[in-house]
C-alpha cells in the first residue's frame, strides 16, 4: 500500500503568524492520525519559521504514528535528531532565504560529508532518507553512502503541471519514473513529495516503486475549506485510485 505522510509545518506557520498557541500542530497530527495518515512529517528549519523545538518534543511524546523529521545536514540538527531518535530523518537542503525547499540535496557533490553525517543517525536506529532530484548520479550516491530511503523531489513536475507545460511535465515525470526504478534496483526505499495536490498526485502515486508520499501545504490549505480529516481522506482516495489503475 502507498503510505501517506502528512506534513504539518504550515499549521505552525499560521500559529506563528500571531505568536499564539493555536492552531496547534500536535492537534493536527492527532487528527491526521484519526483520518488515516500513515505518518507525520515535520521540518525543523534552522530559522524555526514554522515547527519549533517544543513541537518536536510534543510530537515524539504524544504521537502513535511514526515521525519523519526533515532537517538540514547541520551539527545542531544532528544533535536534535540523536536526542529524539524519530522513526525517520529526511535530510533536505536548506537555504535561509528560500520560501520552500527548492531543490534536491547534492549527495554526489558532498558524499564524504553526508556519509559521516548520516552514520550516527543510522546507528541510532533512524531510517535515513535523502531528498533528491531524479538525477542518476544523486541516486547512485545516495545508495553508496548507505541511505535507506530516497525521497524524490516532485516540485518541478508539479510546477510544470500548474503552468500547463505538458511536454516538459511529461519529460519530468519520465525522469521521476526512471529515477524510482533505478533507486529500487539499488535497494533504496522510494518516497516522493513536494507540491502534490488532488489534481497532480495521480501520476506520482501510480509509480509502482514509490511507497510513501509526503504532502503538506496543499492539505493544510484545503483544511481551511473542508476540514483536515476530509482533506486527508480525499487525498488518500486519489492516491488509492491512481494505484489501482
Ligand atoms: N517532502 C519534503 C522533503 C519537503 O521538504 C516538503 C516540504 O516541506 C514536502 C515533502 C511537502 O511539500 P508540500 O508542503 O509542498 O506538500
Amino acid at each position: 500500500m502507498l503510505r501517506l505522510g502528512v506534513n504539518i509545518d504550515h499549521v505552525a506557520t499560521v500559529r506563528n503568524a500571531r505568536g499564539s498557541p493555536w492552531p496547534d500542530p500536535m492537534r493536527a497530527a492527532l487528527l491526521a492520525e484519526e483520518a488515516g495518515a500513515d505518518g507525520i512529517t515535520a521540518h525543523l528549519r534552522e530559522d524555526r519559521r514554522h515547527i519549533g523545538d517544543a513541537d518536536i518534543e510534543r510530537l515524539m511524546a504524544g504521537l502513535r504514528l511514526p515521525l519523519n523529521l526533515e532537517m538540514a545536514a547541520t551539527a545542531e540538527m544532528q544533535a536534535i535528531a540523536l536526542r529524539h531518535r524519530p522513526h525517520a530523518v529526511c535530510i533536505v537542503p536548506e537555504k535561509r532565504e528560500e520560501r520552500t525547499t527548492e531543490g534536491g540535496l547534492d549527495v554526489a557533490g558532498d558524499r564524504a560529508r553526508l556519509a559521516d553525517f548520516i552514520a550516527p543517525l543510522r546507528q541510532a536506529g533512524c531510517r535515513v532518507s535523502l531528498f533528491i532530484g531524479h538525477d542518476p548520479r544523486q541516486i547512485e550516491a545516495a545508495a553508496a553512502i548507505g541511505a535507506a530511503v530516497v525521497e524524490l523531489h516532485t516540485g518541478a513536475f508539479c510546477d510544470l503541471d500548474t503552468e500547463g507545460r505538458t511536454a516538459d511535465r511529461d519529460a519530468e515525470l519520465a525522469g521521476l519514473a526512471q529515477g524510482a526504478r533505478m533507486a529500487a534496483e539499488l535497494g533504496l526505499e522510494v518516497h516522493a513529495g513536494h507540491g502534490l495536490t488532488y489534481d497532480n498526485v495521480a501520476p506520482i502515486a501510480a509509480l509502482p516503486q514509490v511507497v510513501e508520499l509526503n504532502i503538506g501545504h496543499f492539505l493544510i490549505g484545503e483544511a481551511i475549506f473542508t476540514g483536515l480529516g476530509p482533506a486527508i481522506a480525499r487525498m488518500r482516495a486519489c492516491m488509492d485510485a491512481a494505484r489501482q489503475t
